[in-house]
């Protein structure tokens, strides 16, 4: 079925000006970027993005992270997106992922993997209405 989800472009790779790299990977892959902006998140708005690891020992860390530079948001659609965009990302540890992913060619640890990628049909609509409105979304 067609599907959407969400993805965000890290603070490590919108630094290194590879939001179009990471771009073109996604399209090359059949996925359609219908929704997309450029923003600077809090901390307080990565703490609540990333709610579900609060109890992490990384929560913080992440949260940091997250907030240390400008992120690009996005949705990208395409028949069984949430699983194909997992697959172009790669491992969420750039050390256990393919060659040819996002995370083998440009993360630089666990934490600053360059991509994220809602994991299921639940996380992804949570996530997606976190950032966008429906009126955003042009399929
Ligand atoms: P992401 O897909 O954005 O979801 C949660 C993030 O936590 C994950 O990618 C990693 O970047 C981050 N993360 C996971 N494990 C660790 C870790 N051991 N240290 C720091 N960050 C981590």
């Amino acid at each position: 079925a067609t599907e959407r989800t969400l993805s965000i472009i890290k603070p490590d790779a919108t630094k290194r000006n590879l939001t179009g790299k990471i771009n073109a990977k996604f399209e090359d892959a059949g996925l359609r970027i219908v929704a997309q902006k450029r923003i600077h998140l809090t901390k307080a708005q990565a703490g609540k993005f990333y709610e579900v690891h609060a109890s992490r020992p990384f929560y913080d860390e992440l949260c940091e992270f997250m907030a240390s530079g400008p992120v690009v948001v996005q949705v990208l659609e395409g028949e069984g997106a949430i699983a194909k965009n997992r697959e172009v990302m790669g491992a969420t540890n750039p050390k256990d992922s393919a060659a040819g992913t996002i995370r083998a060619e440009f993360a630089e640890s666990v934490g600053e993997n360059s991509v994220h990628g809602s994991d299921a049909p639940e996380t992804a609509k949570d996530e997606i209405s976190y950032f966008f409105a429906g009126m955003e979304l042009v399929g």
